[in-house]
């Protein structure tokens, strides 16, 4: 088995292959498990969005849940490929996701863009966390991390325009 060695600024060595991917599903897991519940609580907004902004809305939260599950795939697929699984079903995402729960029922689109970019802050705190620890760990896994902050970063932006001034 290929044998990998970074030291951390603490001066612990991460030597081997397996310590490497344990680091990257430290970090990683809690960004799935947070996209995970952007994708289905992005779809619960984008389904019950209300109002003048409508259309717009509704079709900025498919393309924000869809990068949401594009993400996910990639990171997940990070872990899955360094030989470790993950847990990103239903009743684990269900417990461990930091996102904040939207209002059940239709909602006025103004209501809609200010919970889901509640949801964007939240997965960004996460993402942002994996990329400050992965930095220490694996520089590609790191690199994942890096590209989602600025997908979702964007996406926050597109949302809240709408409700800036
Ligand atoms: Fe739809």
């Amino acid at each position: 088995m290929a044998t990998a060695t970074r030291t951390s600024s603490a001066g612990t060595a991460l030597s081997t292959t397996s310590e490497i991917a344990a680091g990257v599903a430290q970090f990683l897991t809690p960004v799935v498990v947070d996209l995970e519940a952007l994708v289905v609580n992005g779809k619960q907004a984008h389904w019950h969005v209300r109002g003048g902004s409508f259309a717009a809305i509704h079709e900025l939260l498919d393309d924000i849940v869809a990068h949401a599950q594009d993400y996910a795939d990639t990171a997940a697929e990070r872990v899955i490929a360094l030989g470790l699984p993950l847990d990103a079903r239903l009743s684990t995402v269900a417990k461990k996701s930091t996102l904040p729960e939207p209002a059940d029922g239709f909602q006025p689109w103004e209501t809609t863009v200010v919970s889901v970019v509640a949801m964007l802050d939240a997965a960004l705190v996460t993402v942002r966390a994996a990329v400050t620890g992965l930095d220490e760990v694996d520089l590609s896994s790191q690199d994942i991390a890096i590209a989602i902050e600025q997908g979702l970063t964007k996406d926050r932006w597109l949302l809240q325009a709408h409700v800036s001034a």
